[in-house]
């Protein structure tokens, strides 16, 4: 009620403005085209006439985000953040939640500076808020679009209710280098899935209006091309071409953005020698003239200031302009822009409008999200204690958890477990640590309240008798454990080893030039599985890691990522057949890191590799083949492909292709199969992928069913940036593969005429 009067009062204000305008001397000029004035009462309305009350100091705080001191996501620090959001220097704080906590900032900005314009809060909500989800890696292994979105409208639910509009979520950075840490909080290295889980997550935190206090705004990053970071070593330089940059890196951006992303965030790396920050031809041309970008675009954190580091501004004034010519918006932290624009306006270096346009975008959404009526309209201290970690949240974490998890080996059918009692080993780092089970980014989740693989499996198999040694840790050379570890181990019908990376192993800053197990993991398990019981791996990670090692020495492997709150209920789950797994992988794990990059759908070359010719494209020392490849899981169930049928062996570039394929459940057991559909297009104008995902159909099978999957094919989905740069379909002969994975080899051929 109070912002509201706040509201009509600057109403007033402006309104009197104008009205005086209309009697004002002949001097001042009425504006040119009155329909150019936004309708009465419209968002555009009311953001002008808050605009005209504004100095330009204002204008410019609306433009600076600053963390607050109750979480810390990056170095520096700003203390004096209080002072400034009094001084009406501020337009939005990140890194605070929780009811109590942000309603007394927002009191400062609503009651204590001189227009009340109220702040907007943001925060790091990756994978869940309190709750925590699977590490977004994992989880667009489920291939599951409907429950990402749900995953995300969850996590929206439970920031909004601790006070958050805003969330710097999804990042949509397609990667291709298991180094490079940072691949866990995204959907992997392919274009086509990443652009679909892109819309479903800015779908699922954003529902269909910001003014709805239990959505939050999202933030597409990191734009743009970020995963391509070379050497995979994070903020590392990236170059490309500008085909690749838009037929790989982009669409998923572009998806977002047409799913209506009310924010971008620029990517900390150059992209081909302009940083991305000041980058006026990802901002200006692409984000906004091409794609029609509405929203506000905030710089990654100091991002500005670190144009200095990159070389291209020999100062802050220069870094400052740059950026806000580009198309930056808002400064994440770096109180550079409410240090320098300033004397840049003043100096006519920077126009008065530029600070205009950015000052409107923000302010538009401060109007969408219900702000200005109520500035504690997502501030409810009942929500707060009513809608965090419910029992329907916590058993969507653990169904959406055990769906993520890809079974990527499981001889003599070692899993599921009998559920007859048994003795079991579990060993490992990983068996009873709960703050990793949520992975890096992990928000307000409460490490201490994630359930273990031991609490799971003591939980759930209340027949068997489960020992639990440690034996090793994650990422030392101790091998003392190994004795009592392996006592248990021997004295046990199977062996269950909880392995992986710790949670700080992955994500931002943590990039690894070797993605084997860390520490003494490897060399543990070797001998674990010489004492010849059945050995199940269960793996904790965030990214793809070199198993060519592990491979030998485990019966079965769970790749389980990081399932978060729920973990150990999901992983048991999985583990006991409670659930039948049905994850595919959504981003290559390479036979070792030499082999990096190394995806499904890298181009064929001049000389292929053939096993009979010297002179083609190889490695002395390694197969050119993944050890696991994109789109690769297995279930319990087993299930036969036939051959895909085309409705028609030519078509044009109007008609629809009908792919038809059969699948068999020739297993005893019900389970779900991701069917995939592949397209190679075998000559273009340009050289073309060997391989690229162009549908997929997520299809319960029962025991012995077999299933008739059709999917449906136009130019449109042919489509490419070709040696003119025009994004078009080219006639000519492509081949079709259909199965369940991307080294399907079932396939048929037709021609685009
Ligand atoms: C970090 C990350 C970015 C995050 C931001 C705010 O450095 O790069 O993903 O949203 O700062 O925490």
């Amino acid at each position: 009620m109070f912002s509201r009067l706040i509201f009509l009062s600057v109403l007033c204000l402006f309104s009197e403005a104008t009205s005086s305008l209309a009697q004002a001397p002949k001097k001042v000029m009425a504006p040119k085209s009155v329909s150019k004035l936004p309708a009465k009462g419209s968002v555009d309305f009311k953001v002008d006439s808050v605009l005209k009350l504004m100095t330009l100091e204002e204008k410019i705080g609306q433009l600076n985000l600053l963390t607050s001191d109750l979480d810390q996501t990056g170095a520096s620090m700003r203390p004096q953040y209080k002072e400034d959001i009094l001084k009406g220097k501020v337009g939005a704080i990140f890194n605070a939640y929780g009811v109590e906590y942000v309603r007394k900032l927002q009191k400062m900005a609503v009651e204590e500076t001189r227009l009340k314009i109220p702040l907007i809060f943001g925060y790091d909500v990756i994978h869940g808020h309190r709750t925590i989800f699977p590490s977004p890696l994992g989880e667009s292994c489920s291939w599951d679009l409907e429950a990402m979105e749900t995953s995300a409208r969850i996590a929206a639910l439970e920031a909004s209710s601790m006070g958050l509009d805003w969330t710097f979520a999804p990042m949509v950075d397609i990667a291709r280098d298991p180094r490079w840490g940072r691949v866990m909080e995204g959907a992997g290295e392919d274009t086509y899935l990443g652009s679909l889980i892109a819309k479903a997550r800015v779908k699922g935190f954003q529902g269909s209006s910001l003014s709805d206090p239990t959505r939050v705004m999202a933030c597409a990053k990191h734009y743009a091309a970020y995963g391509a970071a070379q050497a995979g070593r994070d903020y590392s330089t990236v170059d490309m071409s500008d085909r690749t940059l838009r037929d790989v890196y982009l669409p998923p951006f572009k998806a977002a953005a047409d799913a209506g992303s009310a924010t971008f965030m620029t990517s900390f790396n150059e992209l081909n020698g302009i940083p991305a920050t000041a980058n006026k031809y990802l901002m200006d041309q692409i984000l906004r003239k091409e794609w029609g970008f509405k929203g506000f675009v905030v710089t990654d954190y100091t991002a500005i200031w670190e144009l200095l580091f990159h070389g291209i501004a020999a100062d802050s004034v220069e870094a400052v302009k740059k950026s806000i010519l580009a198309g930056s918006d808002m400064d994440m932290q770096a109180s550079m822009y409410m240090q320098r624009l300033p004397g840049l306006v003043k100096s006519g270096a920077v126009p008065v409008s530029v600070i205009d346009e950015s000052v409107r975008r923000v302010l538009r959404k401060k109007f969408e999200l219900g702000l200005f009526a109520n500035p504690f309209i997502r501030m409810d201290a009942e929500r707060e204690k009513k809608n965090v970690y419910t029992s329907a949240h916590l058993n969507m974490a653990r169904q959406i958890a055990a769906k993520s998890m890809v079974l990527l080996k499981n001889d003599h059918n070692t899993l599921p477990l009998k559920l007859t009692a048994q003795k079991i080993a579990l060993v490992g780092p990983l068996a009873d640590a709960a703050r990793d089970m949520m992975g890096s980014w992990s928000a307000a989740g409460e490490g201490e309240k994630n359930a273990t693989l031991l609490t799971g499996l003591k939980g759930s198999l209340t027949s068997s008798q489960v020992e639990y040694k440690k034996g090793c840790e994650i990422n030392d050379t101790v091998r003392a454990g190994f004795a009592e570890a392996l006592k248990a181990c021997a004295n046990s019908d199977i062996v269950i080893c909880a392995m992986g990376e710790g949670a700080w192993q992955s994500g931002e800053a943590a990039s690894r030039s070797d993605i084997k197990l860390p520490g003494v993991q490897e060399e543990f398990l070797a001998e674990v599985k010489k004492l010849g019981k059945p050995v199940v791996l269960v793996l904790f990670n965030g990214r793809p890691l070199d198993l060519t090692n592990v491979l030998p020495n485990a019966d079965a492997i769970l790749e389980a990522w990081y399932p978060g709150t729920m973990a150990g209920w999901a992983v048991t789950d999985v583990l006991a057949g409670v659930v039948n797994p049905s994850a595919k992988l959504t981003m290559t794990f390479p036979r070792n890191v030499g082999q990096v990059p190394i995806y499904y759908n890298m181009k064929n070359t001049g000389r292929p590799y053939d096993a009979n010719n010297k002179y083609t494209s190889k490695y002395l020392d390694v197969r050119n083949d993944p050890l696991f490849a994109f789109g690769y899981g297995l279930s319990y169930s087993t299930f036969l492909y036939s051959s895909p049928k085309l409705s028609a062996k030519s078509i044009g570039m109007k008609d629809t292709l009908n792919v038809t394929v059969n699948v068999k459940n020739t297993s005893t057991r019900h389970g779900e199969e991701i069917v995939q559909l592949y397209v190679q297009d075998m000559a273009g104008s340009v050289t073309r992928p060997i391989n690229e995902l162009k549908g997929f159909q997520k299809v319960m099978i029962n025991s012995g069913e077999t299933k008739t999957v059709v999917f449906k094919l136009t130019s449109n989905d042919l489509r490419f940036h070709n040696q003119d740069m025009n994004f078009v379909a080219e006639k000519g002969l492509f081949t079709v593969r259909v199965g369940g994975s991307s080294d399907a080899t079932q396939s048929d051929e037709f021609e685009l005429r």
